[in-house]
């Protein structure tokens, strides 16, 4: 193919999927390296945690694994559960902090990857928030490592509680 042939073909490409969506595939496939059964992931700043591991265990076909993590943040929401309402309680979170732990797990609902993570992060007070995770801004860096095992655990409702439970 000719040069020009290949810039039209590339101009076509990148009209096809948007500026924003090309900035997307670039940006993830340079952030993260698979090995055997394991995913690294380094996260930079402005990244959310839940969105860029979802985009990540998709592109990959990940449907059953265990992640754990560390790194920093300045914007985070975490819940806990009220079992009488059913209801996860988020509060946010500003200010400097170390993510001490990222650590969940990657299954199955609906055929779909579900992704459960719980977080715990410390300031300079050494107070410690940790939850439920439902979003997290990395401020400075974040070191993920998804570890990819061979099977698939599907999840389903539990009447009584109305958790997402493991199926077996
Ligand atoms: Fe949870």
């Amino acid at each position: 193919m000719k040069y020009d042939k290949i810039v039209r073909y590339s101009l076509n490409y990148i009209g096809d999927l948007g500026i924003k969506e090309l900035a997307k595939y670039w940006r993830i496939i340079m952030e993260y390296k698979k090995f055997n059964n394991t995913i690294v992931v380094r996260l930079d700043v402005g990244d959310e945690i839940m969105s860029s591991l979802t985009e990540i265990v998709e592109r990959e076909n990940v449907k059953l694994a265990q992640i754990n993590g560390l790194g920093g943040t300045n914007d985070f929401t975490i819940a806990v559960r009220n079992p009488e309402t059913k209801q996860y309680d988020p509060t946010d979170y500003k200010g400097r902090y170390e993510i001490a732990n990222i650590h969940g797990n990657v299954t199955t609902m609906d055929g779909k990857p579900y992704l459960h993570i719980h977080i715990g992060c410390g300031n300079e007070k050494g107070e410690y928030r940790g939850g439920h995770l439902v979003r997290c801004i990395i401020g400075a860096t974040a070191e993920i490592f998804i570890t990819i095992y061979d099977g698939v655990i599907e999840r389903k409702i539990d009447d009584k509680t109305g958790l997402h439970i493991f199926k077996f």
